[in-house]
């Protein structure tokens, strides 16, 4: 089993998200000594803003391109590949002025490839990515979950559904700027609910 963990804080590992996602990793390796992890820090080592230039280098067709483009290409699909060898994606995800952090929409922008990792047909997306588990622990120092102000979680939700990971659960971390005693009680609930959570099917069975 391979396993991505993508930490977008801007505090790298040390964020509470980061930490949620290290504690689920952890279990999972109890439970699969042999699952291999690779880290992505999306903070310590930043995915460039997709601008025009390195837009039309993932359109041009693959034996035309410049030297540079072939550069952008090169590293855009690294980062896929390390996307597609894994069969489960843990996801650290703070929020950040009511979004997602913006090296996370960077890496994003990098991932999301026509032809590569999703393809329109005539009855609309496809994403090219089946086949995986995602899990995100998301960390507000505001209370959003399950309301219309939640727009982060829907966007990620659908972004990873259209590369074709639609299977993703959320663990919620919320609260954590209102005070010491919210706070602990909202990072005991997370550690709490990722001891509880469903392994992907493959260890399940
Ligand atoms: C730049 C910045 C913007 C933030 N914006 C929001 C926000 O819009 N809503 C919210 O609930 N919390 C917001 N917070 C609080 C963070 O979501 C909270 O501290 C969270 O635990 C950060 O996770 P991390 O430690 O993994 O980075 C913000 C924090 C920072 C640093």
């Amino acid at each position: 089993m391979n396993i991505l963990k993508l930490n977008s804080s801007l505090y790298s590992e040390a964020g509470q998200s980061s930490q949620l996602a290290t504690q689920f990793v952890e279990a999972l390796r109890d439970r699969a000594p042999a699952a291999q992890v690779v880290e992505r820090d999306l903070a310590r080592e930043p995915v460039p803003h997709l601008d025009a230039a390195r837009f039309q280098a993932f359109l041009a067709k693959p034996e035309e391109r410049t030297a540079e483009q072939r550069a952008i290409a090169a590293y855009s699909d690294a980062l896929i590949g390390e996307l597609r060898d894994a069969d489960v994606v843990v996801l650290g995800l703070p929020m950040y002025n009511f979004g997602v952090p913006s090296q996370l929409k960077a890496y994003f922008d990098h991932v999301a490839r026509a032809g590569v990792t999703f393809r329109y047909t005539e009855k609309g997306p496809v994403g090219l990515l089946a086949g995986k588990k995602a899990y995100v622990f998301a960390t507000r120092g505001g209370a959003y979950a399950g309301t219309a102000r939640d727009t982060q979680s829907a966007y990620v939700r659908d972004f990873l559904a259209f590369l074709g990971i639609a299977d993703v659960e959320f663990v919620y971390a919320e609260s954590l700027a209102m005070g010491p005693a919210p706070r602990e009680a909202a990072l005991a609930q997370a550690r709490a609910a990722i001891q509880n959570l469903a392994p992907p099917a493959r260890l399940a069975a």
